[in-house]
């Protein structure tokens, strides 16, 4: 087993982390943001979600987000499309990378986007078909990999098998989502691997929640794996409003810390992470879920009061 040298780390929070809260933030809050986090050096930061305003109204807005971004820079600013209507949307507002999600279980696919798993690939494969053309680069998600909060556990091959079908619609990296948080370092290498025999290693991504403090050991057992692109939220915001008790994703302040301290580069500045998620914490009225962010703070280091 070998680590990387450099891993990818793919910012969610702006859009998984806030697509959960029960305030709908302004959008030059969001911005302000998403700006800071491009700055901090991180590669990509998810930045909204075209989907129904009715059903995530935190995601409203995404397009005037986009439209004031800073463009040319070297990060990428991908955005969620569930159906035809999110990516002409999408595109309208200048995306240059979209996302679908659909997931390991029938019924919070259900939930989710209130169509079973085959239909969504139905409704993904003329959206991924059509983002490519335009030249768009596509990333899949596959939710609830290690573990359902209505169906309960799994299966890795039925993974594999979305996982799979996603890559043959077309998507460049598909990211492997334990929605619910409920994965151990064994599962999820055990899935990893189950999935890694049917798409590329290195079009894989990891997505963990901290709902039982197991982010950071399932990430280092799948970066022992070969895993190269892992999803975190600045400040450990998240969650999902379809997955009751998920509770944030893994913090990417945690994520950078046990990384550099591994000697993997990332190309991001820890300090100026954990400023822009106490800004966005304060801006929710509450305190970083990222356990480092608290130690930093607490040193009066990454510009604390
Ligand atoms: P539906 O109600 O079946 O869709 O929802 P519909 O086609 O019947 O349309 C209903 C209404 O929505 C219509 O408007 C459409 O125009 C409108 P009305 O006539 O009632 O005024 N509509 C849209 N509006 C804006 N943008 C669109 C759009 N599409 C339809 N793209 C739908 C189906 C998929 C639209 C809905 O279920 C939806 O938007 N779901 C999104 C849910 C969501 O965003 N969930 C969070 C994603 S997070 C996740 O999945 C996990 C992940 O974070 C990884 C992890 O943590 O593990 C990725
Ligand atoms: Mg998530």
């Amino acid at each position: 087993m070998s680590r990387p040298d450099r891993v990818t780390v793919v910012e969610v929070g702006p859009r998984d982390g806030l697509q959960n809260e029960s305030g709908e933030l302004p959008v030059a809050a969001r911005v302000r943001l998403i700006t800071a986090l491009a700055a901090a050096g991180l590669p990509v930061v998810e930045a909204g979600a075209f989907v129904s305003p009715k059903w995530v109204p935190q995601m409203a807005g995404s397009a005037e987000v986009l439209a004031q971004l800073p463009r040319g820079g070297p990060t990428r600013f991908p955005v969620l499309v569930p159906n035809d209507t999110g990516l002409a949307r999408a595109r309208e507002a200048g995306a240059a990378e979209i996302a679908v999600f659909g997931a390991a279980s029938e019924t919070f696919s259900q939930r989710n986007i209130n169509c079973g798993i085959q239909e969504s690939l139905g409704r993904f494969a003329p959206v991924i078909a059509a983002a490519k053309r335009g030249g768009l680069r596509v990333r899949g998600y596959v939710s609830c990999v290690l573990g359902c909060p209505y169906e309960g556990a799994v299966s890795p091959h039925r993974v594999a098998n979305i996982a799979r079908d996603l890559a043959e619609l077309g998507c460049d990296e598909i990211s492997l989502g334990d929605t619910i948080g409920v994965g151990t370092p064994d599962a999820a290498a055990k899935m990893l691997e189950t999935v890694a025999a049917e798409v590329a290693i290195d079009r894989l991504a990891v997505h963990f929640h901290d709902t039982y403090g197991q982010a950071l050991a399932n990430v280092l057992a799948c970066l022992e794996r070969g895993v190269r692109i892992v999803d975190s939220a600045v400040a450990g915001l998240g969650g999902c409003p379809y997955a009751k008790g998920a509770s944030g994703n893994l913090a990417t302040e945690d994520l950078l810390y046990m990384l550099h301290g591994l000697g993997i580069d990332t190309g991001v500045d820890l300090d100026a992470v954990a400023a822009a998620g106490r800004e966005i914490s304060a801006a929710l009225g509450r305190e970083p879920a990222s356990k480092v962010a608290r130690a930093l703070a607490a040193q009066g280091a990454g510009g604390a009061a």
